[in-house]
């Protein structure tokens, strides 16, 4: 396979090796990952994480296993474990279907699953940089733009979807303050997107999740810019715990509100977002060591926003507005 670089992925020599974003910002340590089954566990963990990156991440590790010349059976069975490592994600499933499980008998060649492998890193780049285009449109000098969790180059093999429009309009001059929420519990936006927006040079500051509406009372958050990890049929989206709330605050204050995604995170399939499978996951996380031991809790990895409290859906084939009787399913192939 070629050698490919993202900022939280590398394939070189035959090698994949994934940062680890649980030890972000403080240490930069690259893991090499040397099996399928270390990919599972990498992307359970959080150490690859974000909807677009898991499935790029679960691509290579399959094209990695075909290269060493596992057998058609154990990548099928690989395949089939990588596809469930984390439920909410729709890129995920959507990556392992493309590369091996609906592949006819005769494409599950060692190249033909190389190739599709790369493909889906290539083509995200490009997702990413066509969302950009269309979506730093919507920034202008002077906004206020809150983001939550991290959909940015960590999250995606190219510069990101939420923050790539961020970046972008920053690029292009655009004179513009981020607000970042720090995500809770496991602080995505405290740790990845601040340290992302740190290394570009732009302009931020770190809120508490409790804080935003509080800022947009003030006036001080024109837009809200978020990503997805999946979109269902009538645009309702699952995205990091703490969106809906967000997405409720900003309607009471008329802030605009934002998600970017490729349609590779649309699910036509999934009719509406009570469709959306969430991911629960350990009680350890929200205790975080602050709580009594074993006190009850919950701790839902993610939420779901429904379609009318979202002003457009950013995508890569254009900006979606729904209330204007635009529909996702004329929006969600490959445009690349
Ligand atoms: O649990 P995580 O950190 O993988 O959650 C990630 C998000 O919620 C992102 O916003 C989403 O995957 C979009 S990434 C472009």
């Amino acid at each position: 396979m070629k050698n490919m670089k993202s900022l939280g992925l590398l394939f070189q020599d035959g090698k994949l090796l994934v940062l680890d974003q649980q030890k972000l910002p403080h240490e930069e340590v690259w893991l090499t990952c040397e099996s399928p089954e270390q990919m599972i566990q990498l992307i359970q963990a959080l150490k690859i994480r974000g909807a677009p990156l898991i499935g790029v991440g679960a691509a290579l590790a399959l094209a990695a296993y075909a290269e060493k010349g596992a057998s058609r059976a154990k990548i099928l069975d690989a395949a089939l474990a990588l596809r469930i490592a984390r439920p909410t994600a729709v890129n995920l499933m959507a990556a392992v279907d493309r590369v091996v499980l609906n592949c006819v008998k005769g494409d599950l060649t060692v190249s033909g699953i190389l190739s599709r492998a790369e493909a889906i890193f290539d083509e995200d780049v490009v997702l990413c940089d066509t969302i950009a285009c269309h979506g730093e449109l919507l920034i202008e000098d002077g906004d206020g733009v809150l983001t939550h969790c991290n959909a940015g180059g960590l999250a995606t093999a190219g510069i990101g979807t939420a923050l790539g429009i961020i970046r972008r309009a920053h690029e292009k001059g655009r004179k513009f303050h981020v607000f970042v929420d720090e995500t809770r519990p496991l602080l995505q936006g405290a740790r990845l997107t601040a340290w992302e927006l740190s290394q570009f040079g732009i302009p931020y500051t770190l809120i508490c999740d409790s804080m935003s509406a509080m800022l947009m009372r003030q006036g001080r958050i024109q837009k809200v810019f978020v990503g997805a990890d999946r979109i269902a049929r009538n645009g309702d989206f699952a995205n990091k715990i703490g969106t809906y709330t967000v997405a409720l605050a900003a309607r009471y204050h008329q802030v605009s509100f934002y998600v970017a995604a490729p349609y590779t995170t649309v699910d036509l399939a999934c009719p509406d977002g009570s469709a959306i499978p969430i991911e629960e996951r350990t009680p350890d996380e929200v205790r975080a060591g602050n709580s009594p031991a074993g006190c009850s809790v919950y701790n839902p990895a993610f939420d779901v926003t429904p379609a009318e409290l979202v002003s457009a859906h950013v995508l890569d084939r254009g900006v979606v507005r729904l209330r204007d009787g635009a529909k996702l399913e004329d929006f969600s192939s490959r445009c690349t």
